[in-house]
């Protein structure tokens, strides 16, 4: 019998879920969230965000998530760090992944990180060179890769520069970010075709928002050309808060369900994942925006 393959599903719940949620989360339910969802399966979650907590309040102590947090070893810890400072306060808290995050779009960057794309390159290139000297994992975001919700279609074209800058900084993985999910396979295999030949399957993964629905139908398109890293977030949770409108990631539960069904491994035990979306859902006293969880949870 062949080894299935792995898919790799990188859990933002904890920071793209939590990080748009008009009710605070504290500290002890982040923690209880981020080890159960290991406790499940996961191997790569993001913990939280060394930002301004003047612009993203629900990432204020994500020093205490961190350090608070029992680890299991073989497991990614990442926090999104967009500067020097944030940097610094992801070494205290002993994570071992960082991410910055840059934009395919001009005025995406100026409202989310208050600069210029080529200011945000300058800004990360220390950040990611101190983190791969402390020996951490550099992850690179980029955001509004098919569309942006100040400037309208991105194009391809203007992805690929952002992509192999970030590379030539270190970034060991690149994340393709439909913040406000207008994507549709239509967008996405011409996106693939262009950035694949940059970076390899092996580093690139995708970050599907679920605004218009077509987030799972794009992960199905982005496994077809060869990419086996999707990022996600339980119950659907997330938005952007510079990003008007932009809906939940795509649903941990939902790409679990189709991922192995398409006969790939992800290590994740899809009925502990809805637990945990439940009852989260439940605390927060939100709608859960994961079909599977809906469909699963039916008495
Ligand atoms: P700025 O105002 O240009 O920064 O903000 P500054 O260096 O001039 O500092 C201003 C103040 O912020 C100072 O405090 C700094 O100390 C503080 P003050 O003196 O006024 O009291 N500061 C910090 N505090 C804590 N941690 C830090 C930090 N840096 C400065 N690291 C900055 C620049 C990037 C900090 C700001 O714009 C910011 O925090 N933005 C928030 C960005 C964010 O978190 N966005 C959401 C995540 S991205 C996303 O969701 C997209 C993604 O999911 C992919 C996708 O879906 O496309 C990743
Ligand atoms: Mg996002």
């Amino acid at each position: 019998l062949m080894p299935k393959e792995a898919v790799r599903i990188v859990e933002v719940g904890p920071r793209d879920g939590l990080q748009n949620e008009p009710t605070p989360v504290s500290v002890a339910t982040r923690i209880a969230l981020i080890e159960d969802l290991v406790a499940a399966g996961i191997r790569h979650i993001e913990c939280g965000s060394f930002v301004s907590p003047k612009w993203v309040p629900q990432m204020a102590n994500t020093t205490e998530v961190c350090q608070q947090l029992k680890r299991q070893p073989n497991t990614i810890y990442s926090t999104l760090t967009p500067n020097m400072k944030g940097l610094e306060q992801a070494i205290e808290a002993k994570v071992n992944e960082i991410a910055v995050f840059g934009a395919a779009s001009e005025t995406f960057s100026q409202k989310n990180i208050n600069c210029s794309i080529a200011e945000s390159l300058q800004r990360f290139d220390p950040v990611a060179k101190q983190a791969k000297q402390q020996g951490l994992r550099v992850r690179g975001y980029v955001s509004c890769v098919v569309g942006c919700p100040y400037e309208g279609n991105i194009s391809p074209a203007q992805v690929a520069p952002v992509v192999q800058q970030l590379l030539d900084l270190g970034c060991d993985e690149i994340s393709l970010g439909d913040t406000i999910g207008i994507g549709t396979p239509a967008k996405i295999k011409p996106l693939l075709d262009l950035v694949i030949p940059i970076t390899g399957t092996g580093k690139l993964a995708v970050h599907f928002h679920n605004t218009y629905g077509q987030a799972l139908v794009n992960i199905y398109q982005a496994l077809n050309q060869g990419i086996r890293i999707v990022d996600s977030a339980i119950a659907g949770l997330g938005g952007c808060p510079y990003a008007k409108g932009a809906s939940g990631n795509v649903a941990t539960e939902d790409v679990t369900y189709l991922v192995e069904s398409l006969g790939f491994a992800t290590g994740l035990q899809l009925p502990k994942l809805i637990d945990i979306s439940q009852r989260l859902c439940h605390q927060l006293g939100r709608a859960n925006r994961s079909n599977v969880a809906q469909a699963m949870s039916v008495t």
